[in-house]
């Protein structure tokens, strides 16, 4: 089984190397892909200077800041084109433990798509303050009830895709630029009639650097679950009154 893990990365100077090492260490036969947005702090520098230092380290540069979505349709573009198996995603901040992703590599066999959840029983949350909670589950949530979808974590970062999963699925239509982009991968897998499994997750706040999340990042993937969930019922209502 050849897996790729790929890190997106908007100023994670501090983070990264952390992180990339604390994954070396955990899953040695993972190679690992670098994406990042060209961060004014320096990281894909810092990157450069990791992957000469270890063949298995890739990096590829990015224009700007153009989302999470973008960068990791990128990086499934770049693994699909080389002879990879699995495809992991692996936030750089730390808050998914690379210690966590034997666990979430040992259920690839039985499903198209592990997610990393931490709202499953024994999955919690480690030093994310009530508010933050609270939008992940109610954003869990809603988009689970107007998708119809058995997932409790969602918009979950932290994944394991089989190989064959990536390839049916066309990146071309994919519209979210945030962190919706999970939630949008997670209806497309299921749609498409795939299995997703959920595994139990500690989700520990960052120490280093600061999150990219935004209240815009909040409003898109909402408006984006509240269009595609109308839409999918109105199919399915025109289609059973024909
Ligand atoms: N290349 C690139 N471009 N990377 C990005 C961008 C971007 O525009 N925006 C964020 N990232 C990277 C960060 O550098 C980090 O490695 C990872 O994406 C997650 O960003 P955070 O800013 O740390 O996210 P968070 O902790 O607030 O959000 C967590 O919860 C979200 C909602 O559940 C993460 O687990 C997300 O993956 C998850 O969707
Ligand atoms: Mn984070």
């Amino acid at each position: 089984m050849r897996v790729l893990t790929i890190i997106p990365t908007f100023n994670e100077l501090e983070a990264l190397p952390v992180t990339v090492d604390r994954l070396r260490a955990a899953v040695p036969d993972s190679d690992v892909l670098i994406a990042d947005d060209n961060s004014p702090d320096g990281t894909g520098e810092l990157a450069d200077r990791m992957a000469a230092e270890d063949s298995n380290i890739h990096v590829m540069h990015r224009r700007g800041k153009e989302g999470l979505g973008a960068a990791y349709i990128a990086g499934f573009r770049w693994a699909l084109e080389r002879d990879y198996d699995v495809i992991v995603e692996l936030d750089a901040d730390g808050s998914h433990r690379p210690e966590d992703l034997p666990s979430l590599l040992a259920k690839v066999p039985d499903a198209h798509l592990v997610i990393g959840s931490r709202w499953v029983p024994g999955g919690s949350v480690v030093n994310w303050p009530l508010h933050r909670k609270l939008i992940s589950r109610a954003g869990s949530l809603y988009s689970r009830t107007m998708l119809g979808l058995p997932v409790r974590d969602i918009t979950a970062g932290f994944r394991a895709f089989r190989r064959e999963t990536l390839e049916a699925i066309d990146f071309d239509a994919i519209e979210s630029v945030g962190y919706g982009f999970q939630v949008d991968m997670t209806f497309r897998v299921a749609q498409l009639g795939f299995t997703i499994t959920e595994v139990p997750i500690t989700f520990v706040e960052r120490e280093l650097g600061v999150s990219k999340m935004s209240g815009n990042i909040v409003v898109e993937a909402m408006l984006n679950v509240t269009r595609w969930g109308l839409s999918a019922r109105w199919k399915k209502l025109t289609s059973a009154t024909r």
